[in-house]
């Protein structure tokens, strides 16, 4: 009988330390064999936009923050297949060009741990109820500007005033609007991200409990 994976939700704000946490969590589980931890992006399900929209996001007047800029429904499947043991293919999206590259897939195996992170992650229910597991990266706004200033003018092509307007008129009125409810729904609450070394412990201890639990492992608990 196969295990069925147990899949983590990791949600927060903008360059809260998602990705971070997310990768301090593989490490700390480490990797004793093959197939047993992966992680997921909600980046990589932003929906493909219309010549219109396209334009709209070049002046950086496009909202990237609201539920509707995701193809929510492929991530969905993605996940539905994984949890149920099949290989999966992913887009790859590339934050330059505001559009996925073409024909260039992440080709996944299902794993025993599945971290899947993004800002809106637990704004959907029927997303949410895939998690067996929800955790919130919660770091605050100015620390979260600071470092998306930095990430996105070195990594993401942008410059400084496309960064500040874009914070100013979608992504903090979006965090506020759509992502911040969502705490509500955390199991567990993470005060300032990838450093905060007494909360990754104790989640990694939690999970590898769960994970020696014969009964746990191959029964899904998700709501
Ligand atoms: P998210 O996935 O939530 O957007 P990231 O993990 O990508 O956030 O972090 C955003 C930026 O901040 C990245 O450039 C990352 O290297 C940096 N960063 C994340 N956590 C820390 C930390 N604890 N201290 C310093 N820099 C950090
Ligand atoms: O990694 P992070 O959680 O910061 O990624 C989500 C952010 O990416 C959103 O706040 C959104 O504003 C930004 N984004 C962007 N351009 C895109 C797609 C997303 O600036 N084309
Ligand atoms: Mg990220």
């Amino acid at each position: 009988m196969k295990k069925v994976p147990f899949i983590i939700g990791v949600a927060g704000g903008t360059a809260s330390g998602k990705s971070t946490v997310c990768a301090r969590i593989m490490e700390r589980l480490g990797q004793q064999h093959q197939r047993q931890v992966i992680s997921i992006a909600q980046d990589s399900f932003y929906r493909e936009l219309t010549e219109e929209e396209n334009n709209k996001a070049k002046m950086g007047e496009f909202n990237f923050d609201h539920p509707d800029a995701f193809e929510h429904p492929l991530m969905l499947s993605v996940l539905s297949d994984l949890r149920d043991n099949k290989d999966v293919k992913i887009p790859q999206y590339d934050f330059r060009t505001n559009s996925r590259m073409n024909d260039v897939f992440d080709e996944l195996h299902p794993a025993e741990v599945i971290l899947v992170e993004g800002i809106l992650i637990f704004y959907d229910q029927e997303l949410r109820d895939m998690f067996n597991m929800k955790l919130f990266v919660d770091t605050d706004a100015d620390i979260r500007l600071a470092r998306r200033v930095e990430r996105d003018t070195a990594h993401r092509g942008r410059t400084l005033t496309q960064v500040l307007n874009q914070y100013l008129h979608s992504v903090k009125p979006a965090f506020e609007e759509f992502c911040l409810p969502t705490k509500k729904y955390a199991d567990v609450i993470i005060p300032r991200g990838a450093e905060n070394d007494v909360a990754i412990d104790l989640i990694v201890q939690h999970i590898q409990d769960l994970l020696r639990s014969p009964r746990n492992s191959l029964v899904n608990n998700a709501a």
